[in-house]
């Protein structure tokens, strides 16, 4: 099973999926957490290019999908073939929502490129890998970008230092993925204080977990946790 978590720079998503990771361990479940843009050492690189060289939006989605490459083949396919539960930290729709949605790059481009990098990842699958549910930590872009000032002392890559109209755009890029995938992603309040978002996050988990070990159960559409 493939959990990505997703939102807009300053949601509170990373900080969560720590501890989740641990939860699931103490359930039994093997577990591997990372993260996009990265989770291999080629993918790291390509990480610190990304975030910090200027480039134009098409070379940035084609290193993104490079790295994603890289991260399947190496990382994730292997995990999900291994029976995992890979939690990770972004992943494609974060291009749709960044370079889609926040910089106006082709959304179909990407939507076939999707398909064909995501795809013959692993000896044993030929589909192409896309999350199995997605957990978007949604707020507004004031609120994330006080919340990044406090913890960080402000922006510190390419793309936390846009301003509030750029966010906005990305999550709409958000709304758009959801609009198309509704059973896959699950929104969670991430506005909320800290403790309610964790519990929303948990129960959202819990559902997750227990639709995959009953897959005859119909997958809970476009819910809403809280
Ligand atoms: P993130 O790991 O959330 O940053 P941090 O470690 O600073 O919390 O993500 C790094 C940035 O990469 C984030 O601003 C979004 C961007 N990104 C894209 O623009 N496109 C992509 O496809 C991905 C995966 C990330």
């Amino acid at each position: 099973m493939l959990i990505t978590f997703e939102g807009i720079d300053g949601s509170g998503k990373s900080t969560c999926i720590g501890s989740i990771a641990e939860h699931l361990k103490s359930l039994g479940h093997a577990v591997v957490m990372t993260r996009e843009i990265g989770g291999t050492p080629l993918a790291e690189n390509l990480r610190t290019l990304i975030l910090h060289q200027p480039m134009d939006v098409q070379t940035e989605v084609q290193l993104a999908f490079a790295a994603r490459r890289d991260h399947l083949t190496q990382v994730i396919a292997p995990a999900l073939a291994a029976g995992a539960v890979v939690l990770c930290d972004r992943f494609t729709d974060s291009t749709f929502a960044y370079q889609g949605a926040g910089r106006g790059c082709d959304w179909s481009w990407i939507e076939s490129l999707e398909r064909q990098i995501q795809a013959n990842c692993h000896p044993e699958r030929s589909d192409w890998i896309t999350p199995d549910r997605t957990l978007w930590f949604d707020v507004s872009p004031e609120t994330a970008a006080a919340r990044m000032y406090a913890s960080r002392g402000g922006a510190t890559d390419r793309f936390e230092a846009e301003d509030v109209l750029f966010f906005e755009r990305v999550r709409q890029g958000y709304v758009r993925r959801r609009q198309q995938f509704p059973e896959r992603f699950c929104r969670i309040d991430a506005s909320q204080p800290k403790e309610s978002v964790w519990e929303a996050v948990y129960l959202a988990i819990e559902g997750t977990m227990a639709s995959a070990q009953n897959r005859k159960s119909s997958p809970r559409n476009g819910e809403e946790a809280r």
